[in-house]
């Protein structure tokens, strides 16, 4: 019997709602194969750790977190604290520590789902983004000189090293390639005269060792726009770290709401666990309430499943999601239901149970 070991991360507010249906969703898959199971270990870091502690998570964190397989991750941030300080001193020390240098985020309309654009087919609407997790604008260098004097000044630089760039093109090249489709590029170059110049130039260079997969290359600016009134153009897209954190929510609009949408931190050489999480919140306006809609977190368990090599238990999730969306009938608030978190896990479980 193989044991994965995940490091469970709940987070804050409703991460620990959606996160104990995605556990439940696990532990089911495994229990039909027979042939692995799951063994989680739960951290109590965040928000409400950062309040007892004066820090988001233990000293030695990526120390412990080092030799779990994968990290399943809610959510964090709260009133009280700084998003800065929250987003900073665990997600993103994570996704750097552990070298998740690409993140995944697929944009796909299941049936079912809610689009709010008018005339599209549910097929136009099948993306997948590889985003850039590491650098970027999210480099986290910068300064902050003559702090309230009159000449005041923030520097916040962008990073783009060679390495990083390449890497993070290449793995979404050879994505493409595998999935048979065509690959976009979004970039700014025009206004961005170092990095995004770079960038392009970065994407012809790769692009060229890949003359079986059709590409594309947007300004950032087009792209969202082209998003909204030609979806069906883009299927695997490559971005920036920044791009790619404002085009996936555009995305998430897309394809039925942030409910729905989940991404994977993936450190593609393994030589680190990678991060599954939905890309929502901790959503502290409704925390508590027992409403918050796990599909999302869910369908970021999928996305681990596929990362341990099991696609078709984590196409067995998606097809259940799919169904359950169908059904119409237990679907969280956000979705104009009236069902539970654990009313929307547990069906779901049925539905996987009876399609196994
Ligand atoms: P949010 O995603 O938490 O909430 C935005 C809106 O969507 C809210 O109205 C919320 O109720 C709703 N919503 C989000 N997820 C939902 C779900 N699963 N089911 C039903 N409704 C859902 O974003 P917001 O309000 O900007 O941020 C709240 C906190 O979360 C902040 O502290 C922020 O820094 C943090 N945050 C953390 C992230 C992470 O840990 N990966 C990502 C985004 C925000
Ligand atoms: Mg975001």
């Amino acid at each position: 019997m193989k044991t994965y070991k995940v490091a469970v991360i709940a987070g804050d507010g409703i991460g620990p709602e959606v996160i104990d249906e995605g556990v439940k969703v696990l532990n089911k898959i495994a229990e039909l194969d027979q042939h692995f199971e799951f063994d989680f270990t739960y951290f109590p870091w965040g928000c409400e750790y950062y309040s007892e502690h004066g820090k988001m998570m233990a000293e030695d964190g990526i120390e412990k977190l080092k030799e779990f397989d994968a990290i399943y991750l809610g959510a964090v941030g709260f009133p009280g604290v700084p998003d800065h300080i929250s987003l900073w001193d665990l997600l993103l020390i994570i996704r750097k520590e552990f070298d998740q240098y690409v993140n995944i985020r697929p944009v796909k309309l299941l049936e079912g789902a809610h689009c709010p654009l008018s005339d599209v087919k549910r097929e136009d609407i099948d993306m997948l983004f590889i985003r850039e997790n590491t650098e970027g604008e999210y480099s986290g260098a910068g300064d902050w000189l003559f702090k309230g004097k009159e000449n005041e000044v923030v520097l916040q630089n962008g990073v783009f090293s060679r390495k990083g760039t390449e890497r993070i093109i290449r793995y979404a090249f050879e994505t493409a390639k595998k999935q048979g489709r065509s690959l976009t590029s979004i970039s700014k170059a025009n206004a961005l005269n170092y990095s995004m110049v770079f960038w392009d130039q970065v994407f012809e260079e790769v692009s060229e060792e890949y003359p079986e997969v059709e590409t594309a290359s947007y300004l950032v600016d087009a792209a969202a726009m082209l998003m909204i009134t030609d979806p069906k153009r883009f299927e695997v897209v490559v971005t920036s770290n920044l791009f790619g954190d404002i085009l996936t929510d555009v995305g998430a609009a897309l394809a039925g709401g942030i409910g729905l949408a989940a991404g994977a931190n993936v450190n593609p050489e393994r030589k680190y666990p990678s991060m599954f999480e939905p890309v929502h919140g901790s959503a502290p306006d409704i925390a508590g309430q027992g409403i918050g809609n796990p599909l999302a977190s869910i369908w970021s368990a999928s996305q681990m499943l596929d990362h341990f090599g099991y696609e078709q238990y984590g196409k067995l999730i998606i097809d259940a999601i799919e169904q359950l969306l169908i059904e119409g009938q237990t679907l969280t608030p956000d979705m104009k239901g009236s069902a539970s978190t654990s009313e929307v896990g547990d069906r779901l479980i049925e539905m996987i149970t009876t399609n196994s």
